[in-house]
């Protein structure tokens, strides 16, 4: 798809689909002459079918063979809204497309942040627009949008053009990252997920891949991934990709993700309904190492490396087992007493690589932890948790800036004690089924430092069932948005 920008003037395309914004007091925010326009707006207000509202949709048809034969009228409740604009035109998007349109234009209204809202429009479109159809070999629609131009006031146009191409560089890696997410646990094993990271790191002459084989894990000491790797014959991989964007040895931020590429339970096998849904434990590892090409691409200046230990979770002759005590890379035996808790056990190796060897002055991890999550949150936000409130707000500003909520969870000293295991250091499951996201916080806190630490479950928004706003059925992509927008906010302190 290409996006291009361009001044506004009276809009004549009949093979376009157009985009037009409303907010509920001024109701349309494009000026149009165009009369053609001008009465399907009126017609769809007389019919109160919009009046603006946030969220509101409408698609119609002109039948004008001058002006655009689709206009979507998208209400974002009040300007500035961007979220919803992002949202609502990424449902437009997929409905002009079905209306047959393969071209679109798009109004952008003339805010003061002009650049901020086309930004919006622009991640709406290509997000929205998202497909996952390699394969389908049969009635496999491959319709889809050709161009979008995005008409704007002359005194915003230079705004807008870079808002376009930051989406278009941000949106590619979110896609990168469903994509991985999306591949089938039998064509994504550990060496895929390394293969990834080496691709992503072509992009850019700052970006360095790095990977670890299993007997240079075990002179490392991974133990961690090691035992949950050996029920499997595909052999786990550790993985780092490294953006050096500013001038000092110092990593300013390593983002860690849980990276199961295929969640049985292992011995601890898991019930079959809806385990096809753990080809996206990996979820975690995707979105940091997208992140980490979408900064590296953006030029940040910031220093961030991704960590991820990549390992398919199988039950088999040589798995790991409960009873079973592991030695981790920090030194930390824990002892297993789910085979299924196995993503904080392979965390338990890489958080501590990012504090210890990586040296990273702060340090994120990103797993999709535990059902416990999907429970108490559901599938509208992340649960995070920190050691650190100051760095845990800037991550929160991050997040709701680029709409991936989350909600901080609390880190009560008592919730601790319940991972406290009789003959080693700590236990992979403590209090049973209670409270069991806030204890796997705390047992990868075992194995963090003393230094700004956030921990993010996003069990349940890693993937969705259902296509709708800027999200398509399957991996969403969560959070490399916000972990672009933090390092940026990061680079700017440094
Ligand atoms: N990968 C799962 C957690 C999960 C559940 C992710 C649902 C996405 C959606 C994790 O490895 C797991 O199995 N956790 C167990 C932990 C339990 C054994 C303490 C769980 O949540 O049941
Ligand atoms: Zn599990
Ligand atoms: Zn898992």
């Amino acid at each position: 798809m290409e996006i291009t920008v361009k001044s506004k003037s009276l809009f004549r395309g009949g093979d376009y689909g157009i985009i037009v914004f409303g907010t509920q007091d001024k109701t349309f925010l494009y000026e149009t002459k165009d009369q053609i326009i001008k009465d399907t707006v009126n017609r769809a207000s007389k019919k109160k079918l919009f009046s603006g509202k946030k969220n509101q949709v409408c698609v119609f048809d002109t039948a004008s063979s001058e002006t655009a034969q689709v206009v979507a009228l998208c209400g974002i409740g009040t300007i500035g809204n961007n979220d919803a604009a992002r949202n609502n035109v990424a449902d437009a998007i997929r409905s002009l497309l079905k209306h047959g349109c393969s071209k679109v234009a798009v109004m952008i209204p003339e805010t003061k942040d002009a650049g901020a809202f086309a930004q919006a429009v622009c991640e709406g479109i290509l997000l929205g627009s998202y497909t996952f159809n390699k394969y389908k070999t049969v009635d496999n629609d491959d319709k889809a949008i050709k161009s979008v131009v995005l008409y704007s006031d002359k005194k915003y146009l230079a705004d807008v053009e870079n808002a376009a191409n930051k989406a278009e560089t941000i949106t590619e890696s979110v896609c990168l990252a469903r994509d991985i997410v999306n591949e089938p646990g039998n064509n994504l094993v550990p060496e895929d997920v390394a293969s990834f990271a080496r691709k992503l790191a072509k992009d850019s002459k700052k970006l360095k891949a790095t990977v670890y084989d299993v007997p240079a894990m075990e002179k490392m000491g991974m133990g961690g991934i090691l035992a949950v790797g050996k029920g499997s014959v595909n052999e786990p991989r550790l993985i780092t990709l490294a953006y050096k964007g500013r001038q000092s040895d110092k990593v300013d931020l390593a983002l860690v993700g849980k990276g199961v590429t295929f969640d049985t339970g292992g011995i601890s096998l898991k019930p079959d309904k809806g385990m096809e849904e753990m080809k996206g434990d990996m979820a975690g590892a995707a979105s940091v190492l997208a992140a980490v090409h979408a900064i590296a691409r953006l030029g940040l200046n910031i220093n961030v490396t991704a960590v991820v230990g990549a390992v398919e979770n199988m039950p088999g002759g040589k798995a790991y087992k409960p009873g079973d005590i592991i030695k981790t890379f920090n030194g930390k035996t824990i002892e297993v007493i789910s085979a299924d808790a196995e993503g904080r056990v392979t965390l338990a190796d890489t958080v501590s690589y990012a504090f210890r060897e990586i040296k990273a002055d702060r340090v994120i991890d990103v797993a999709t932890l535990t059902g416990a999550c999907v429970v108490a949150l559901g599938h509208v936000c992340s649960g995070s948790y920190t050691n650190n409130q100051a760095f845990m707000d800037l991550y929160k500003k991050a997040a709701t800036d680029v709409d991936e909520k989350t909600w901080q969870m609390p880190m009560y000293e008592e919730y601790r004690d319940l991972n406290k295991s009789r003959i080693a250091d700590v236990m992979n499951i403590g209090g049973g089924r209670d409270a069991g996201s806030i204890t796997a916080a705390y047992f990868i806190y075992e194995f963090i430092e003393k230094r700004p630490w956030i921990h993010l479950d996003i069990a349940g928004v890693e993937m969705v069932n259902k296509t709708k706003g800027i999200y398509v059925y399957g991996g969403t992509g969560v959070p490399v948005r916000t972990f672009v927008k933090l390092s940026e906010l990061i680079s700017k302190t440094l």
